[in-house]
């Protein structure tokens, strides 16, 4: 697979281990610094969290104060938000939330019969650092009924709210059969393929069961 910017994830993991996290030297960056597509619009969907957990730090397989680890496989997602210019946004901030690895959102509003996880919250706020860096670790989510005949594909929800932009959008995993019949991904048209990310082998100072989604997120101005 090939990020949006022309790098490869192999060479984008292999920054990520040399800098300690995802840390670019500047003459990369600098090769970054070209035109980028908008990421596309995606609905917010029914399971916003309008009353927000307390937990809302970038790891989502844990819950502050309360023993054990969320069920599932752990992923760790992680990229830059960026303008269509190719320049980072700093200080953009992101909402996260998803339903755990049985389907089921931690909120009122949800009807699917899947248990409940009590160690995932399924939201997190996150800030970009000063080169536009997100990163995060939760549970990969599972696929959801979303009506009598009909099944989601696994997605995560964010919402990016930079200086100038705010972007609501979802994004979905590489090689789920559920992901060619959604309407919401397919509705995307031939973009939709910036909405997908590929699941790759852990950085060694990762679990060596987890796995890792680089994905950057454009917008507009920033
Ligand atoms: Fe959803």
């Amino acid at each position: 697979m090939r990020a949006q910017n022309g790098m490869s994830r192999r060479h984008l993991l292999g920054l990520a281990v040399a800098g300690g996290g995802l840390a670019m030297a500047g003459g990369v960056r600098a090769v970054c610094a070209q035109a980028f597509r908008r990421t596309p619009d995606q609905i917010l969907g029914p399971f916003y969290p309008v009353v927000k957990p307390l937990d809302q730090d970038a790891d989502l397989t844990t819950i502050a104060g309360k023993p054990g680890r969320a069920e599932g496989q752990v992923i760790h997602v992680m990229g830059r938000v960026l303008t269509v210019a190719g320049h980072p946004v700093p200080g953009a901030r992101l909402e996260i939330w998803q339903a755990n690895t049985h389907g089921r959102y931690t909120h009122p509003s949800d009807t699917n019969p899947a248990p409940l996880d009590p160690h995932f919250e399924g939201f997190a706020v996150l800030t970009t650092d000063a080169e536009g860096r997100y990163r995060f670790k939760t549970i990969k989510p599972g696929a959801y009924p979303a009506g009598p005949d009909r099944m989601r594909p696994p997605h995560i929800h964010f919402e990016v709210t930079g200086q100038s932009n705010r972007l609501v959008t979802q994004l979905y995993f590489a090689g789920e059969p559920l992901n060619d019949t959604d309407p919401f991904l397919q509705g995307v048209g031939p973009n939709k393929e910036r909405l997908i990310v590929a699941l790759g082998p852990p950085t060694p100072e990762l679990e060596p069961d987890a796995r890792v989604a680089v994905w950057d997120i454009v917008l507009e101005q920033g």
